[in-house]
């Protein structure tokens, strides 16, 4: 019979989730849970943010329901040791964050999966939720051979940091946690040990920053792979071929790490991105779904 355990200081937990969640990454090739999780776990979430712990009789950590909470919802992620019974002990683990969410005064909350299954989609149904978001992500063998007719330089840490913020919430004003970024928000990230200035193009008009493409390595993957980790040009800009040359400078610069796959993950309802990555040769490799619940 699991033990369950909710902990709302979550790096009292932090060693074991962190070291059970890196041996799922190792065996299933992709890390289970979301960026901002990740984040919670080794820097302690924002307050509403739980972890609810499932150790079978030997005392072996066997599945984790981790809450984080952002601005607009509460994100839930449920990650089972191989073998783990999704119908119940999932379940569980499920229920149990959504009660001690909702008690803790989440309002609103989204369940993530990555490529969900027949059983994840019936498990949501049963309880309550719905799908409501896809995200894809997308491939493309690298290097693409096109070649690059605009200049960029390396993010400046320090200097360009205020400006990024603007352009980059000016692009996203539409597309919820993308947009809506502050400044903890990007340093948080910049001091995450994959930060790279070198891999964060800029690309200016004018002295004015038009556009940008932020790359990340994927180390904890075998083989590495380089994902275009935030991408825009400035609203002012659009439409002038910008985008499809700032991805392609940022598959150049990930190319040029010795990296072979270059990757992505967008938002199924952004047709004018899936549009430009299609074009660019990048295939949808496979879809995560966010729940919500009602
Ligand atoms: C997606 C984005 C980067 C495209 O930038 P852009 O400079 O306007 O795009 P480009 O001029 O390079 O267009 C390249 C191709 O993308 C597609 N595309 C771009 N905008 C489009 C739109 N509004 N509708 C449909 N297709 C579009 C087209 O296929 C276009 O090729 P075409 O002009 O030959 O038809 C830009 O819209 C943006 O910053 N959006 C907000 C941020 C964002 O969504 N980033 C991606 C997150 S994954």
């Amino acid at each position: 019979m699991p033990v369950l355990e909710t902990t709302r200081d979550l790096t009292s937990v932090a060693d074991e989730v962190v070291g059970f969640v890196e041996a799922i990454t190792r065996e299933q090739g992709r890390r289970p849970v979301s960026d901002q999780l990740w984040l919670d776990l080794t820097r302690g979430g924002r307050p509403g943010s739980l972890a609810v712990v499932a150790r079978d009789g030997d005392d072996r950590l066997i599945g984790v329901a981790q809450a984080s909470r952002g601005n607009d919802t509460t994100v839930l992620q449920i990650v089972l040791a191989t073998g783990q019974p999704l119908d119940t002990l999932g379940v569980e683990l499920l229920r149990r964050a959504t009660t001690e969410s909702v008690r803790d005064g989440a309002t609103h909350l989204t369940w993530w999966v990555p490529e969900p299954s027949a059983a994840h989609r019936a498990i949501a149904g049963a309880l309550g939720w719905r799908a409501h978001r896809e995200l894809l992500q997308m491939r493309r063998p690298l290097p693409t051979g096109a070649p690059i007719e605009i200049d960029t330089r390396p993010f400046r840490p320090g200097d360009d940091d205020e400006t990024w913020i603007e352009v980059n919430n000016r692009a996203f004003a539409s597309h919820g946690e993308q947009g809506g970024w502050d400044l903890a928000t990007l340093h948080q990230r910049m001091a995450e040990p994959w930060f790279d200035p070198e891999g964060f193009l800029v690309h200016e008009i004018d002295g004015r920053m038009a556009g940008f493409c932020w790359t990340k390595l994927h180390h904890e993957v075998d083989p590495v792979e380089g994902e275009i980790y935030v991408i825009a040009v400035d609203p002012d800009f659009h439409g002038r071929g910008l985008g499809a040359q700032l991805t392609l400078a940022g598959l150049d610069s990930i190319a040029r790490r010795g990296v072979r796959t270059g990757m992505l993950f967008v938002d199924a309802g952004n047709t004018a991105a899936v549009r430009l990555y299609e074009k660019l040769g990048f295939t949808v490799h496979r879809t995560d779904v966010a729940f919500v619940r009602g």
